[in-house]
């Protein structure tokens, strides 16, 4: 079955009233950042951000399936020469919601250039914040495995007799290890960072993040025929990504030039073929 494409024109807050309840697996979005690119599709003023979102924040409640995930692609700008606290806050609004936080995911932009500031230095990552309405929530964990990598071949070649238990640090850090449950194994699970690089090539949209962010969760939270939902999706990166992993995609945009530019890129990924789409709007 092709996957069903749905892309909206409008402010997500009110074209989301039109979607019904639990219906959707996954939501994976990157908001406009507080005051940034207010040449291109404006930005809210950090002080108003929690204000701004949670009227939205609810209505990604309400749509989302009890056992689905909500990941928040975030990062608090700069603002009067230190870092403002509104996703902090927003963190905490949410929990006041009803919300979990289940786990902050860092995405590192592996291909950042180096840069001189008076009091930092170049920002290379994101949050990625995973929220769920339940402790119980779908999360396929073997979808997203990597290779052990080279490391394993040396350290695993010769064990001593505390690699063979469940061995707790020297440090009192807490962690332990049982090194043998490593042997043999080619494939393993990754850290909760992502070494990606950011969309440089892209030239229809200044906030594009790579397909193969959304790829990564809608494969670790979502299965075939599951929906994803991108209340910001800009470009439609996200539709991208769930369109290949066959994954039914709705995506909003208030300005009516990117839902066009998602309809495009979209038909390009069916290979100009008949797509599954639903048009709002637009
Ligand atoms: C950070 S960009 C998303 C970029 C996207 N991840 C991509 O890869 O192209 C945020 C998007 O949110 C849209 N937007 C801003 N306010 C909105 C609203 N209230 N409802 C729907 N979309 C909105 C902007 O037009 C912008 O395209």
């Amino acid at each position: 079955m092709r996957p069903q494409v749905y892309l909206y024109h409008g402010d997500c807050l009110e074209v989301l009233k039109k979607i019904p309840d639990e219906s959707v697996g996954l939501i994976f979005t990157s908001p406009p950042y507080a005051d940034r690119r207010k040449n291109t599709y404006g930005g809210i003023h950090p002080d108003k951000y929690v204000e701004w979102f949670l009227p939205r924040a609810r209505e990604f409640y309400r749509v989302l399936k009890k056992d689905g995930s909500f990941v928040l692609n975030i990062k608090e700008r700069v603002v009067n020469g230190e870092r403002h606290t509104y996703v902090i806050e927003l963190i905490l609004a949410l929990k006041r919601e009803g919300w979990l936080w289940i786990e902050e995911y860092v995405w590192h932009k592996k291909n950042c250039y180096p840069g001189k500031w008076p009091n930092r230095f170049r920002d290379a990552w994101e949050r990625l914040l995973h929220f769920t309405k339940s402790k119980r929530f779908k999360m396929f964990q073997d979808a997203v495995k990597v290779p052990i990598g080279s490391w394993a071949e040396k350290r695993l070649s010769k064990l001593s007799k505390n690699d063979l238990i469940r061995f707790n640090s020297n440090t009192r850090s807490g962690f332990g290890k049982r090194v043998i449950n490593w042997l043999g194994k080619d494939w393993v699970y990754p850290t909760n960072v992502l070494h990606l690089s950011t969309e440089c090539s892209f030239k229809g949209h200044s906030a594009v993040f790579p397909v193969e962010l959304p790829e990564w969760f809608i494969k670790l939270f979502t299965q075939e025929g599951d929906t994803v939902l991108d209340p910001f999706m800009g470009s439609g990166t996200t539709c991208v990504a769930s369109y290949r992993l066959g994954r039914n995609c709705i995506g909003i945009d208030i300005v009516p030039e990117y839902v066009k530019l998602a309809e495009e890129r979209l038909t390009k990924e069916a290979n100009f073929n008949q797509l599954n789409l639903v048009k709002h709007g637009y």
